[in-house]
């Protein structure tokens, strides 16, 4: 019997959904369930071929039973030694060298000193910045918020530099990005699951939150193939299996906004009963397969393309 788990927080919809989903279906040899863990033991199987990951992003403790489980033979998605190592600015980069257009952004040193630092700590850091420079390249109105980080904490609009100079101040430990503004006239959360599964949904930030899916942004269908294919690319390069893309189309252009979440939002409540529905199917089937390739004891987790590339390269020294 392969056994898929589920490993959630507060949510509810999306992890009862999907284990009756998965069950409902009655392929020989699988079946969903929670995850239950009573002990973990270093080098220990889970027990579990497949884990759908909702909420260790925020309890470490889950992150090491995780990284341990995937050692032990469990597909985990996400891959959670990935999404411990990347964050928004690292994804950005990355973005610009797989041609996907993204807002012109820089990283800011943290406001306050990380603990136990001083000025010493920071030797090779010019003071202050080239603050001109920076300003110039990404204009005002601009955006600032946590180089990691979601759920829109800590995102602030900035007017200018005196503006984002106090804004800044209050942002204590938290390592902030500056973007460009990306005045949009559509906007779309893309759900992409398994890498190759893309549900386009359009989304509008600037409605309150209830109603942030309900739009009637019409991408077309050049539109709509240009920003699958930009959601696959990031997915491949990422490594994410489970992941949304949010795009923001400025003069027809998508720019990825936010592209990088471990445990993207699927509540009942926000993407609506269709988008829903659409989650559970694909991620059950898609759940399914996983347990189905899954082998014993190897690594059976996804790797993206860039740490792929960069481990088939170190063969050849
Ligand atoms: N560069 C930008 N241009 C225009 N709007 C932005 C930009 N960055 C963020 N936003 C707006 O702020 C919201 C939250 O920012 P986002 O990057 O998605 O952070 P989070 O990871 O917290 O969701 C976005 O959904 C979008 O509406
Ligand atoms: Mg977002």
């Amino acid at each position: 019997m392969k056994k898929i788990g589920i490993l959630f927080g507060k949510e509810r919809s999306f992890p009862d959904a999907f284990v009756k989903r998965v069950n409902e279906k009655n392929v020989e040899g699988i079946m969903a369930e929670p995850v239950h863990i009573d002990k973990v033991m270093q080098g220990e199987s889970s027990g579990y071929a497949v884990i759908i990951d909702r909420i260790s992003q925020d309890i470490p403790f889950y992150r090491a039973f995780l990284k341990n489980a995937a050692i032990s033979g469990t597909a985990v998605i996400n891959n959670p030694f990935w999404w411990s190592a990347d964050e928004k600015f690292f994804n950005n980069a990355l973005a610009t060298k797989i041609d996907v257009p993204v807002p012109k952004t820089v990283i800011i040193p943290s406001s306050t000193m990380p603990p136990d630092t001083s000025g010493e700590s920071f030797s090779n850091l010019a003071y202050p910045l080239d603050w001109n420079s920076i300003f110039n390249y990404i204009g005002f109105p601009a955006y600032m918020k946590p180089h990691a980080g979601g759920g829109w904490k800590s995102v602030y609009k900035v007017a200018n530099a005196d503006d984002f100079f106090a804004k800044h101040g209050e942002t204590g430990e938290l390592v902030m990005m500056l973007q460009e503004e990306i005045v949009f006239e559509q906007y779309y959360r893309c759900y992409c699951i398994g890498g190759k599964h893309v549900r386009i949904m359009p989304y509008e930030p600037r409605n309150p939150h209830h109603l942030r899916y309900v739009s009637d942004f019409n991408p077309g269908e050049e539109l709509h193939q240009l920003m699958t294919d930009i959601v696959i690319r990031l997915c491949h390069y990422l490594g994410y299996d489970f992941n949304t893309v949010e795009l923001a189309v400025r003069d027809g252009i998508p720019y990825a906004i936010d592209f990088g979440n471990p445990a993207p939002d699927a509540e009942v409540t926000s993407v609506g009963q269709e988008n829903f529905d659409w989650v559970v199917e694909t991620a059950a089937n898609y759940a399914i397969e996983r347990a189905l390739l899954h082998e014993d004891g190897k690594d059976n987790l996804t790797w993206g393309e860039y740490v792929k590339r960069s481990a088939a390269r170190m063969k050849l020294y």
